[in-house]
């Protein structure tokens, strides 16, 4: 069998850049994520910006967040954004239907979002509501985000303290509405889309780009629907994909007690996600060969039981050094199919789902996935470079997954980067790769590891898993040479 790598990589004439939208991010009014997350009590002592919590802001802006998808998820198909403008004790409040039955007190909305995302450097990506909100209400929020003359709505946004339009660019047309954004057909979907889109203008200085909502998972009907009915209307169309450790809704798994078949079963889910990009790609390209729409796989990420003795609706969960490679393997993933893929965003954020952050009180901790975040910022807006090779199976209980993945991009000033997962558990890969055309003197890199899957960063031990440096690479005549160690991540410039 198989036991190591060898691969070329393509260097010469390529032209295929990899968007940084593709390293988005999604905050939902969900659990801890806004609320006891980016948006804390006044009397928490943390560095703050008003009510916004700025160790928070000051760790994503280290990753260059390029965006950040708000306010939902579920939640985006029952939000009335005109609750959450104005004086805050006038702001009606609601119940949060979707995630815990909760009371949203609405004072975090419009202006305090773009206030988050203006302190993080990150656009925003806004999704309006079709599934319980109208045509009207969608048209007027867009108003008021991005036109710049006289009318009611920028009257309105100047009363409540905001003179010039935000510029708000990305828009979602509702969320899953084939389940929590209306229950709808994908023919009837279709139609609110066109409707709802053109109603959500184009104000001078401000091209919407609005994003229809997308499939579940592996429905190829919902998008063939959508591209042959709404294509000259959209920007993107979504997907969203969650990898289930035991692939059952139920009993999801464990966030860090699992097995070595349960840890297989996640990442055989996490990496099929290969197969739905290019499955949704496939019936994109019969309507789209010039592959304008984007594909925007805006929910991703692992999603495990909760943690015992937290709220069911809240979903919070740890995040263990398997859900980094989850990450890594995911991100080589869509840079490999950044023709198509420009945009994605993680779910959640902070304290919810597959989290860059999880936070206890004045405590904040950085998780496995947001040190992948860290090693992989270098691809943003580079030239993805093709690696062609062969991997070695990862075997358990007679079944079988590739042991190594791997993406590659040159950056703006000529440097090659290359992100390299070894999802196998127990061996070493050894990897020699080839350049096309290449002068290069020294490989940089960095690894991140540990010694068990189920490992984790705690509030008592939050430095257990960060990158440290990889000295594992050489060059041999013009030969990349290394060793990937079990359950690792590695990054490696060449200089
Ligand atoms: O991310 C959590 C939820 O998952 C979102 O609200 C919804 O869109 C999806 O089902």
């Amino acid at each position: 069998a198989q036991t190591s790598v060898s691969g070329y990589v393509s260097t010469v004439n390529q032209n295929q850049q990899i968007s940084k939208h593709i390293y988005g991010h999604f905050s939902e009014h969900l659990g801890r994520c806004i609320y006891d997350g980016f948006w804390v009590d006044k009397s928490l002592n943390v560095k703050k910006e008003g009510r916004i919590r700025m160790d928070i802001v000051d760790a994503l802006k280290a990753i260059n967040i390029p965006n950040l998808r708000w306010p939902g998820g579920c939640f985006a198909d029952e939000y009335h954004w005109r609750d959450g403008i104005g004086a805050p004790n006038s702001r009606p409040k609601m119940v949060n239907t979707n995630w815990g039955g909760v009371t949203e007190d609405n004072s975090f909305g419009t202006h305090e979002f773009l206030e988050l995302c203006k302190l993080l450097g990150t656009e925003p990506y806004i999704s309006g509501n079709v599934g319980s909100g109208t045509v009207e209400e969608m048209s007027k929020w867009v108003e008021y985000l991005n036109f710049d003359g006289e009318s009611p709505m920028s009257k309105l946004r100047k009363e409540n303290g905001r003179t010039e339009p935000w510029k708000v660019s990305f828009w979602g047309v509702g969320n899953e509405s084939w389940g929590c954004g209306g229950n709808m057909t994908a023919e009837y979907y279709a139609d609110q889309f066109n409707r709802y889109a053109t109603y959500s203008r184009d104000y001078p200085g401000t091209k919407l780009k609005k994003v229809a909502g997308g499939a579940n998972s592996d429905d190829y009907n919902w998008t063939d629907v959508l591209m042959r009915k709404s294509r000259n209307q959209m920007w993107g169309l979504s997907l969203h994909y969650y990898a289930i450790p035991t692939g059952s809704w139920g009993n999801k798994g464990s966030a860090t007690d699992f097995e070595e078949q349960e840890y297989f079963s996640s990442m055989k889910n996490a990496l099929r996600m290969d197969e739905l990009v290019t499955k949704h790609s496939a019936v994109m390209d019969k309507y789209d060969p010039a592959k304008k729409v984007a594909l925007v796989v805006d929910e991703w990420g692992i999603w495990t039981n909760v943690e015992p003795g937290t709220n069911p609706g809240f979903l919070y969960q740890q995040n263990s050094l398997r859900d980094a490679l989850v990450a890594g393997s995911t991100l080589n993933i869509f840079n490999n199919h950044s023709d198509r893929v420009k945009m994605a965003n993680l779910a959640q954020t902070v304290n919810v789902l597959q989290a860059l952050i999880l936070t206890e009180k004045d405590k904040m901790l950085l998780t496995p996935t947001y040190w992948v975040f860290d090693m992989y910022k270098t691809h943003q807006e580079a030239t993805l470079l093709p690696v062609k090779f062969t991997s070695p199976n990862y075997v358990v209980n007679n079944k079988s997954l590739p042991s190594v993945n791997i993406s590659a991009s040159k950056d703006k000033n000529g440097v090659v980067h290359l992100t390299m997962v070894n999802l196998d558990a127990k061996n070493n890969i050894p990897v020699k790769l080839n350049f096309e055309d290449l002068n290069w003197s020294k490989a940089v890199g960095t690894i991140l590891t540990s010694a068990k899957f189920t490992d984790y960063n705690s509030f008592d031990q939050p430095n257990k898993i960060k990158p440290a440096a990889f000295n594992g690479a050489s060059k041999n005549g013009d030969q990349l040479q290394l060793s990937l160690p079990p359950l690792s991540v590695v990054a490696i410039t060449l200089n």
